[in-house]
């Protein structure tokens, strides 16, 4: 019998059974840690086996709320106190023949989380990790942000009733800012890059009592962001792509990514042989280089790029994205600025679907492993598309161009020619 039937409705459980490092398997308590105090590897969050395989079915899922709570038994807070947030997930799976006959592959699949609350992934890590702050009794939440991070900690935050606090860069879109500023959050901007951000966020971390959400609440966030993996193989009817293309900033994504897709595995719900695939932009993709050079990662000082969400110069989890994409047999890429812009383009005019740099970045690779024959053409492949673009519009706006007419018809006759 299972250690937690004492517990009286299956929403107030958590089978999360402890942080574990991922080195040396050292145990410790579900609290405020992200590294081991023996081998300072990072730590992770392992569930009760036997738990997890009587109350995660495809059964019971397929019953489940139409959100990442569907997957509760795989979470680390109970499914009631997760339910009380926004609710991100269950985000469609896109069908993409027209893209996919463009490039040339079978077919190509789009995760399409630009519409989930706050318009991007990040309300995934943040739905598992707000909780667990309040839980762990902390007194306030907050984050080191590109962008979209911020805003989905700064909602989160307003739902729970709690105060939040977002350190940026200097310099981000303002749509980004405003994304985060209506939530009523404390906005603090650093001189500085992402890492500076990041730096100083794990400073107040260690001094004040607060969840920083991708810093020391780091093991429960990626639990979160795993349920883009688990909802893509569900909406695939329990079946596994032959390749997902994931955006990588820190890394913390592919990351979970990989230990979504084995978990799955291990409780029998799906199998496959997935090759999991990364892509940075290339003015910041010290993840992709190391991955081509085989050295250790060097990080990138001052990055420059158009996107601006994956422009993090010491990607945190960039050593464990590395091991999952060789153990899948994946490929680490890095496309140019104009590749990826282009492909934001070619993406919106050929699906319908508007992404910001950031899922640019994973047509562009697509496109580009295509053509140099490392995707083959009867692949099933699924992007993921993890911010939405009216957050970062002014590169875009730019090659606005419109017909100035008055109201006449004549004067639209250059535009559709002579009426029949
Ligand atoms: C839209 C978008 N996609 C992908 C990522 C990359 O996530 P990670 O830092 O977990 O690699 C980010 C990070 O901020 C992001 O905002
Ligand atoms: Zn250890």
């Amino acid at each position: 019998m299972s250690s937690y039937s004492y517990l009286r409705t299956e929403d107030r459980r958590t089978f999360a059974s402890g942080l574990y490092c991922k080195e040396c398997g050292k145990r410790f308590e579900l609290s405020i840690r992200s590294a081991c105090d023996e081998c300072f590897a990072p730590v992770e969050v392992r569930y009760d086996e036997e738990g997890v395989s009587n109350a995660l079915t495809r059964e019971k899922i397929s019953r489940g709320p139409s959100s990442i709570w569907r997957y509760w038994p795989l979470l680390p807070v109970s499914r009631d106190e997760g339910m009380r947030g926004l609710n991100p997930g269950m985000t469609p799976l896109r069908e993409c023949s027209n893209l996919a006959k463009l490039l040339g592959v079978k077919r190509l699949l789009v995760k399409d989380d630009t519409v989930n609350p706050t318009y991007s992934f990040k309300d995934r890590p943040v739905a598992t990790s707000v909780p667990k702050a309040i839980e762990l009794g902390l007194k306030g939440v907050g984050c080191a942000s590109t962008g979209n991070l911020a805003g989905a900690t700064a909602a989160a935050a307003a739902k729970y009733g709690v105060p939040s606090y977002v350190i940026i860069p200097q310099g981000l879109e303002l749509n980004k800012v405003l994304s985060a500023h209506v939530y009523g959050t404390n906005i603090v901007e650093v001189n500085g890059t992402y890492d500076t951000a990041n730096r100083l966020a794990n400073l107040i971390a260690d001094r004040y009592s607060i969840g920083f959400v991708n810093i020391n609440l780091r093991p429960y966030y990626v639990e979160g962001s795993k349920t883009l993996a688990l909802e893509s193989v569900e909406q695939l009817g329990w079946q596994e792509p032959d390749r997902i293309i994931v955006p990588m900033g820190s890394g913390a994504l592919l990351t979970a990514v990989g230990k979504g897709i084995s978990e799955f595995r291990r409780f029998g719900l799906s199998d496959g042989t997935c090759m999991i695939s990364g892509t940075q932009p290339a003015g910041c993709s010290p993840i992709s280089e190391s991955f081509a050079s085989g050295n250790d990662i060097r990080p990138v000082e001052l990055p420059h790029t158009v996107a601006e969400s994956l422009a993090i110069g010491d990607p945190a989890s960039g050593s464990d994205a590395i091991g999952v994409i060789r153990e899948s047999g994946g490929y680490a890429d890095a496309p140019q600025d104009d590749e990826i812009v282009a492909a934001q383009l070619l993406l919106a005019r050929s699906e319908g679907i508007f992404t910001e740099p950031a899922g640019g970045t994973v047509i562009a690779s697509l496109r580009r492993k295509i053509d140099d024959g490392t995707v083959a053409a009867d692949e099933t492949v699924v992007c993921l598309i993890t911010g939405n673009g009216l957050k970062v519009p002014s590169h875009l706006a730019r090659g606005i161009r419109s017909h100035a007419v008055g109201s006449t018809l004549p004067e639209v006759e250059q535009i559709f020619g002579q009426a029949k």
